[in-house]
């Protein structure tokens, strides 16, 4: 098997023994190579990776989608787990990442729950870049993403502090990972915060990859209205990606209708699915 994905922490489960939470977290398996992207909120990685018997020590890194807590929070547990780990992200993860609180003058803190010394301190080693980066052979991290359309994934609410000055936090930090298969590439997203249809029209413009065969991972749509559900869908069936995975941030609304246009094509994800991406030639 070239590539197995497997969820780790998300919003919902189907199987017994696990849990569900507002997080994400794959196992990326890729050529003998091991990836996690994401550590989930920091409620479920231990237990569920422990009920689905993953092996920790063997881990080649930890990739970060970007700063929020959802996609942080377990990194602590998984350094004390895995040992001594390269952290590939954008600098920005590490921004003062807050939400302002609807009808209230209110922030709350949403960015990464650790200090970076703190992780550093048990064994993280970040290797931070705004560019795209080559991981391994084959699977890239895939840098800023360009906003072609700039209202895609754009949330008013979401703010950052630097010094005693809050600013919009364009969340420059959203980054997807980018795996090749022969079939095409496979696009692992954290949430999208950058845009779904973005993110595939960038890679698509990049000129190294010829299609994109398979869109995986949070979506970041369930605050989109229905029409930017259907254009999202719409679209990414236009660009030619054959297969989708959606979940976390997609919401149902927007699943629903990936099902709908998809069908067969569309594979629900919950915790402990694995991915078995061969299985999905155009
Ligand atoms: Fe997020
Ligand atoms: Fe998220």
């Amino acid at each position: 098997m070239t590539l197995k994905i497997t969820t780790i922490c998300e919003n919902k489960v189907m199987k017994e023994e696990l849990m569900g939470e507002h997080g994400l977290s794959f196992l990326i398996e890729y050529k003998g190579k091991r990836f996690l992207l994401d550590t989930g909120s920091g409620l479920t990685f231990r237990h569920n990776a422990e009920k689905l018997q993953l092996d920790l020590s063997s881990l080649d890194g930890i990739i970060i989608s970007h700063g929020h807590f959802d996609h942080t929070g377990g990194l602590k547990d998984v350094l004390e787990a895995a040992g001594p780990l390269k952290v590939y992200a954008h600098p920005g993860i590490f921004d003062a990442k807050y939400k302002v609180i609807a009808g209230k003058d209110e922030l709350q803190y949403i960015g990464i729950p650790f200090s970076r010394q703190e992780l550093e301190e048990l064994g993280a080693s970040f290797s931070l870049s705004r560019g795209p980066v080559e991981i391994v052979k084959g699977l890239t991290l895939s840098g800023e993403i360009t906003r072609q359309d700039p209202k895609e994934g754009y949330e008013e609410s979401f703010v950052k502090k630097i010094g005693e000055k809050i600013e919009h936090d364009p969340l420059l930090d959203d980054q997807a990972v980018i795996i090749d298969l022969p079939q095409g590439a496979v696009v692992v997203m954290g949430c999208a915060h950058s845009g779904p249809l973005n993110i595939v029209k960038q890679v698509l413009a990049g000129g190294d990859v010829a299609r994109v065969a398979a869109v995986i991972g949070g979506l970041h749509l369930f605050r989109s209205d229905e029409n930017r559900i259907k254009q999202t869908v719409a679209s990414l069936a236009e660009l030619g990606v054959n297969y989708i995975s959606p979940c976390h941030c997609t919401g149902f609304k927007a699943e629903a209708a990936f099902l709908q246009v998809f069908g067969s094509r569309f594979q629900p994800n919950s915790v402990g699915v694995s991915l078995d991406l061969e299985k999905f030639s155009p």
